[in-house]
């Protein structure tokens, strides 16, 4: 059966430490655990859209190495077509994450086979693009294979969606006009708008400055706070579910990955929006990045507090 999603995107080993709280420089702490579970922003989207509903191919890369294979097989596990995630000579990317007892976290990203993510790379499985409805992506591969897929992802008449995680600066400008939603959070909405993000309010001036570069539709998440969904019509805001937070990691991807399942599944984008919420909140009340994805069954047995 053809993919209606298709992430483009980044695949890491996350190497995951708890400790009673995230570490000053020069300091060592003693921390509760460690593990390593399948991460990485593009993967993860990726299981979030299979979980929740969607047809999902992957395309990235991974190292000769045996995280690579973990990483592949994965997806493979979710019915998540591969036959797009490269193997390359390098090792896989990897992430040092640490979780702090208020499940707060910080992230070092080291790209490894993610940086071989070319715009030819792009090219060459143009055929998983054909067959898609939406396309995501997000900004741990190159920039150039970023806004090539974009930019074919547009030419083919796809929904496209830009995850732009991580962020620091704004974007290439010629990007806008091939982006139909922009899932930015508040850090990513400032660093892109060049305006500060603190507030509802503050929300919806970054949002309304990215619609005024070009993009189609803006949803900033706002993690407890919910989410804005802005538009060249005017704004709405989604109070998000209230849940116990145990580890944030991957909430965001879990959104994009079931806001993206259900708009290929033919929902509106408020209706998408909700679910993509519920999904991320249950996230948030499990450990890890794709062990916390739930489920399209999950979601609908949620019930709000
Ligand atoms: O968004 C969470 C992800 O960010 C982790 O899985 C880690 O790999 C980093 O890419």
């Amino acid at each position: 059966m053809p993919a209606n999603v298709v992430v483009i995107g980044s695949l890491n080993m996350d190497l995951v430490t708890r400790a009673p709280r995230l570490p000053r420089g020069g300091e060592t702490l003693i921390g509760h655990s460690f593990a390593t579970v399948s991460g990485g922003k593009g993967a993860n989207q990726a299981v979030a859209a299979a979980r929740l509903g969607a047809q999902v191919s992957m395309v990235g890369c991974v190292g000769n190495d045996d995280y690579g294979v973990q990483l592949r097989e994965a997806l493979l596990v979710e019915q998540i077509d591969c036959q797009a995630v490269s193997v390359v000579e390098d090792s896989s990317g990897v992430a040092l994450i640490v979780v702090d007892d208020n499940s707060q976290n910080a992230i070092v990203i080291v790209a490894g086979a993610n940086g071989s993510m070319t715009p030819a790379v792009i090219d060459q499985f143009d055929a998983v693009l054909q067959v898609a409805d939406v396309i995501i992506c997000q900004l741990e591969i190159p920039d150039a294979t970023v806004g090539h897929a974009l930019k074919r992802g547009r030419e083919l008449g796809k929904t496209v969606i830009l995850n732009p995680a991580p962020a620091s600066r704004p974007l290439p400008a010629d990007w806008f006009a091939s982006i139909d939603y922009l899932i930015p959070n508040e850090s990513e909405a400032a660093a892109l708008s060049g305006l500060p993000v603190d507030s509802l309010e503050s929300a919806e001036k970054a949002a309304a400055q990215l619609i005024s570069m070009g993009a189609g539709n803006v949803i900033v998440t706002l993690g407890a706070q919910g989410a804005l969904f802005a538009n060249g019509s005017g704004y709405q805001h989604f109070l998000a579910p209230k849940v116990k937070a145990v580890d944030t990691t991957a909430a965001g991807d879990t959104f994009v990955g079931g806001f993206a399942a259900a708009l290929a599944a033919g929902k509106t984008e408020v209706e998408a929006i909700r679910f993509g919420q519920i999904a991320a909140a249950l996230s948030v009340t499990r450990a890890g990045a794709q062990p916390s994805i739930p489920t399209s069954s999950d979601v609908q047995a949620f019930k709000p507090a």
